[in-house]
């Protein structure tokens, strides 16, 4: 088995837009009769990996692996997204929904389709406390004052 992937980034994100290399601008024929893709990108300034975190860096919270987390700061910095498909003009497609930041290299897009919809799904409790605290945590967030929230994550379990 071969120990590296070589990836070859097919286009960059910025402001909303993908913009598609022109060597592989053919390859988006037929895309824009989707309404929804699935963005394959390389968190390019993702930190190094760490195996165990706490989710979202809130310290109330206990740590979990990598592995059932969606932290950049994985091995292979992968970031997976299904975004809405606005218009294609040419080589540029007009995104809704997109988590990367400008600049972010694009390694693949798919269709979204009725295989990748899943009905009924389980997700951990701590998962369940980061949705219904969003938007406090958001807050906390922009001020970088993370290790100070006394938002509680034990205290919160029913
Ligand atoms: C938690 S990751 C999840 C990405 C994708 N939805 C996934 O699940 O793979 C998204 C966060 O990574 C950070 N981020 C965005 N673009 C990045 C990049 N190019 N390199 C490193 N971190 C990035 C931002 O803080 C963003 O909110």
């Amino acid at each position: 088995m071969k120990k590296f992937a070589i990836f070859k980034p097919i286009g960059t994100f910025k402001k909303g837009t993908i913009h598609i290399h022109k060597k592989w601008a053919k390859g988006l024929k037929g895309i824009e009769d989707f309404s929804h893709l699935i963005v394959l990108f390389w968190l390019h300034q993702a930190e190094p990996t760490k195996l165990l975190i706490h989710p979202q860096r809130v310290e109330s919270l206990p740590k979990v692996g990598v592995f059932a987390t969606r932290s950049p700061s994985r091995p292979n910095p992968i970031g997976l997204t299904v975004v809405k498909l606005l218009k294609r003009r040419g080589r540029t497609l007009w995104i809704e929904g997109f988590d990367a930041w400008d600049k972010t290299p694009i390694l693949d897009i798919k269709p979204y389709t009725k295989g990748d919809a899943i009905k009924s799904y389980n997700f951990p409790e701590w998962l369940k406390f980061l949705y219904r605290n969003k938007k406090r945590l958001e807050t906390i967030n922009k001020k970088d004052d993370l290790k100070k929230t006394n938002v509680s994550f034990f205290r919160n379990k029913k």
